[in-house]
């Protein structure tokens, strides 16, 4: 297209414009800017409508020629249809400015909504969850959750239980002692029970406690052993108590976290600071009691010891076994969770099996 002649040579008016001239122009005005697709296509069709080779500069120059009355009536018209010529491309430029604004905005547009895999929520591992659950069902009991530390002197893990320093029962925890250059005198706790001491020693009775936490064994690992897992202590130490009491709570929590047709068993046991002692099983998960692989074919499997609060335990701490009585027991919390979720071995709990903290 010849830019410089923007409006056809055979349309070009030579002369002043008429009525219908003007009309004519303004129809062929309103198509053109309308067909503007866009910016460059609606500047084209501005210079061919109101550039200075375009209609309405031919026009203006022509009305010299006419009479007073009738220059006036078209210049009139002229001028209106030029402003209405120009309001036509002024907005629809900026209807295209807008188009072409939003496409630059679209094709700048950073995708946020790109989904990138993000690791699921997980969960606490299951022998947590357990603990969890043994100290709700402790609390249901009306027992208060307690806890010591995972370092205890002699006296805490062995002396005041009544493990005196020749005692033969201190061989068989196969102890980590601390190296601090006084003998074997600070050790990693063996067991739990050292948090009973504690208890005892703050001399607020009565007691209704449990106590989670790690212990710590020179046990190598195998299929039903770690050298450092869990258990939970418990104590209770009011007047009155009984064996039958201590009976009747191992039972009553065996129940709660195995279920109903789970059944505890008490046997013969020896520990130095209960007296009498116990051992306790429950029957079997895996096979219901009728004897299996994991149970060894004899249908109960040991859970811990326990038994009644031994006086000289009671009065190591101050506390009179005249008055006081209670029982306490302790067991490992990662035997109980491989029996609840049927793992075989133990030693599957701690080999980082990411399976333990996702999925349901
Ligand atoms: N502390 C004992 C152990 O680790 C278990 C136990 C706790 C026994 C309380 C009796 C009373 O083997």
């Amino acid at each position: 297209m010849n830019r410089k002649r923007p409006v056809a040579a055979d349309e070009e008016p030579t002369g002043p414009p008429s009525a219908a001239s003007i009309a004519a122009y303004l129809t062929r005005a309103e198509g053109l800017v309308a067909g503007a697709e866009d910016l460059s296509a609606l500047d084209a069709a501005e210079a061919e409508l109101l550039g200075r080779r375009a209609a309405p500069n031919l026009w203006k120059r022509a009305l010299g020629g006419l009479a007073e009355s009738e220059r006036r009536e078209l210049g009139g018209a002229l001028n209106e249809a030029r402003a209405r010529v120009e309001t036509l491309v002024a907005t629809r430029r900026g209807d295209l400015e807008k188009v072409a604004r939003a496409m630059v905005l679209e094709s700048d547009r950073l995708d946020l909504t790109e989904v990138l895999p993000v690791p699921g929520p997980g969960h606490l591992h299951l022998v947590n969850r357990v603990r969890e659950e043994l100290e709700d069902v402790f609390l249901g009991m009306g027992y208060e959750i307690a806890e010591g530390s995972e370092v205890e002197t002699d006296w805490y893990n062995f002396t005041a239980l009544n493990m005196p320093p020749d005692h033969p029962a201190r061989s068989g925890q196969d102890s980590f002692y601390l190296d601090l250059g006084d003998g074997e005198s600070v050790v990693l706790r063996t067991h739990t029970s050292p948090v009973q001491i504690h208890l005892l020693e703050r001399g607020e009775l009565p007691i209704y406690a449990v106590m989670p936490g790690l212990v710590y064994r020179r046990d190598t690992p195998d299929a039903s052993h770690l050298p450092v897992f869990h258990q939970i202590e418990g104590l209770v130490v009011d007047s009155g108590v009984t064996f039958g009491d201590l009976a009747g709570t191992i039972d009553t929590f065996s129940k709660a976290i195995f279920g109903a047709d789970v059944t505890a068993r008490l046997r013969p046991g020896y520990f130095p600071f209960t007296e009498p002692s116990a051992e306790f099983d429950i029957s079997c998960t895996i096979c219901g009691g009728v004897g299996c692989r994991t149970c060894a074919g004899v249908g109960w499997i040991e859970l811990g010891g326990c038994g009644m609060v031994h006086p000289a335990v009671l009065e190591s701490t101050g506390v009179d076994p005249e008055v006081w009585s209670g029982f306490a027991f302790g067991f490992g919390i990662d035997r109980v969770a491989i029996m609840r979720h049927g793992i075989e071995d133990l030693r599957t709990l701690v080999e980082n099996d990411v399976r333990f903290l996702t999925g349901v």
